[in-house]
């Protein structure tokens, strides 16, 4: 019998790399998810890849009455891999409201669920923003966290101090909050990527829209930060790494392999890359001119952040494996897919 594992937000761009390399390990899946920022289309690419269509069902799980309909029909999943969240940086400062909401009601109604249905194990989507600005590179687990730096980056916070809390309070839960830094690229059969509904905010589907000739030009975001090169620096990460690192934090809850209830890890690559270096990277693999301008700085952004994942590497026994080339390349053959 194979194990059943709700991926809340499966439809969306990390969630369905995931549900593929779950599938891939043989779990069963089913995806919840409102449709809210995702196609149900994907469905269609995650079955062209693994040959098997993951069951679906349309829920908000920020509602209390559908997410309990919803766990009394599904009751027996034994583990909960959660992204279903607001993620506009930008949108949370101008609607606070909605993102504390949606993001805080989805998982404590998740958490509700758990309680009452006896399922042990959650998985949990967090990100680099809760560093903010670290004072000391690269970032290790141990990095203090810092005021966010939007709405956004703050319910990813909170939501690490309400499983923190809730396990800590409920032993037979345990939680595992993986903390992305910045998802790139697209799954290399072209079948599924980043879907970004309007005008993109993250870099790289800006920069293969700009290739692709949606966008008229590339702005990068300053180059009078204390770089190297002047343009801010991250850690980008392919998004199939980083959902075959979802796929051993399961394992390791559903093998009560954890050292604690309540673990969490930095998930990158370790490498700082600027935006001006990305773009090199995307030119250089791609063959293809990112046509750009300077503009100012975004406020915002931070001006260097990259992770140390020694603690991964070592705890979960996960590394990330695709080089940047070959990355931004998929990003590319995803967005030449779309057309
Ligand atoms: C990357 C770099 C920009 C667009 C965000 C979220 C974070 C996580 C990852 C979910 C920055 C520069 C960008 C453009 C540019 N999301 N840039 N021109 O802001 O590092 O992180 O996505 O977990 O929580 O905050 O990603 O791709 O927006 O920016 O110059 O048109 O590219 O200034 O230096 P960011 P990003």
């Amino acid at each position: 019998m194979k194990k059943q594992i709700l991926v809340a937000g499966g439809t969306g761009y990390i969630g369905s790399h995931t549900t593929v390399e779950l599938q891939n390990n043989g779990f069963e899946v089913i995806i919840a998810d409102n449709l809210s920022n995702s196609k149900i289309e994907v469905l269609d690419g995650i079955e062209a890849i693994t040959g098997i269509r993951p069951i679906f069902e349309k829920v908000d799980l920020s509602v209390i009455e559908e997410t309990e309909a919803f766990f009394k029909k599904y009751s027996k999943v034994q583990a909960i891999i959660h992204f279903a969240a607001n993620k506009a940086v930008g949108e949370s400062v101008a609607k606070p409201l909605m993102y504390y909401r949606n993001n805080l009601n989805s998982l404590m109604n998740i958490l509700e669920a758990m309680k009452e249905h006896k399922i042990p194990n959650l998985v949990f989507s967090s990100s680099c923003t809760v560093y903010g600005q670290p004072d000391k590179l690269p970032v290790t687990e141990s990095t203090p966290r810092k005021e966010a730096e939007s709405p956004y980056g703050n319910t990813k916070s909170i939501s690490e101090d309400i499983i923190r809390d809730t396990v800590k309070a409920h032993p037979e839960l345990k939680g595992i909050a993986l903390r992305y830094f910045n998802p790139i690229g697209a799954h290399p059969s072209s079948k599924i990527g980043e879907l970004p509904l309007g005008v993109p905010n993250n870099l790289i589907p800006f920069i293969t829209q700009t290739v692709a000739g949606i966008r008229p030009e590339l702005s990068v975001f300053g180059d009078d930060y204390s770089t190297p090169d002047g343009s801010c620096i991250r850690d980008y990460i392919n998004v199939v790494d980083l959902a075959k690192a979802h796929v051993v934090a399961i394992e390791r809850l559903l093998k009560n392999k954890n050292d604690s209830n309540y673990e969490y890890f930095n998930v990158g690559t370790g490498q700082g890359i600027s935006v001006l270096e990305i773009i090199e990277g995307f030119e250089r693999s791609t063959g293809k001119k990112v046509p750009h301008k300077i503009v100012a700085r975004r406020p915002g952004d931070v001006e260097q952040i990259y992770a140390d994942t020694s603690f991964a590497n070592k705890t979960l026994g996960w590394k990330s494996e695709s080089s940047l080339d070959d990355t931004l390349l998929s990003a590319w053959k995803w967005q030449e897919n779309l057309k």
